[in-house]
């Protein structure tokens, strides 16, 4: 009789385990991998440059609304990216990340900061065509920049 308990028990405390684990594990793993959540958040940045990109080009006709949504995803964008790139995630996850960051952290903080500043400003600047052709690029000048010192390609 105890002996059968005492199994029963096990068993419900295994079960109870196995049950925990993944969302355990989920958890987990959305907190500790900022290069997931990094390559997330630039993802949706490329995404937020489809559609201005096009405007620029003459290849879709200009949006105001989509500008001003794509200029709120850089500002949202540019306050996250900082956070999520701690030492110890220099490598791994198919990272395009250039060690060259946590060798001059501080210099790549202000790119961010300026990136969502320009950002910021461009929404108070761009209210038609004419302004966003103007003020735009500086925003998107940002992007090239970074990438062109902080951004490693994958061979
Ligand atoms: C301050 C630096 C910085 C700025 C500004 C910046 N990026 Fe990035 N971007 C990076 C870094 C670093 C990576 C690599 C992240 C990784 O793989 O860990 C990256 C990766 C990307 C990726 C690949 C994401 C993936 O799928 O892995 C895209 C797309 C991208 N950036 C687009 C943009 C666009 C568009 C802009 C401007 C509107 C921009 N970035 C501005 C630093 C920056």
């Amino acid at each position: 009789m105890l002996k059968i308990t005492m199994k029963n028990t096990a068993l419900m405390l295994l079960a109870g385990t196995v049950l925990a684990l993944p969302l355990l594990s989920s958890s987990v793993s959305a907190q500790n991998d900022p290069i997931a959540s990094r390559k997330a958040v630039m993802k949706s940045v490329g995404g937020a440059m489809r559609d201005p990109g096009q405007m620029m080009r003459g290849q879709a006709p200009f949006d105001l609304a989509k500008v001003k949504a794509s200029l709120e995803t850089f500002v949202e964008a540019s306050g996250k990216m900082s956070a999520l790139y701690p030492k110890g995630s220099e490598t791994g996850g198919e990272t395009t990340a250039s060690p060259k960051i946590w060798e001059a952290k501080a210099d790549f903080d202000a790119r961010l900061v300026k990136f969502g500043a320009d950002a910021k400003e461009a929404l108070g600047s761009i209210t038609d065509e004419a302004s966003f052709k103007a003020n735009f690029p500086k925003v998107g000048q940002n992007c090239g920049s970074c990438h062109e010192t902080y951004r490693i390609e994958k061979k």
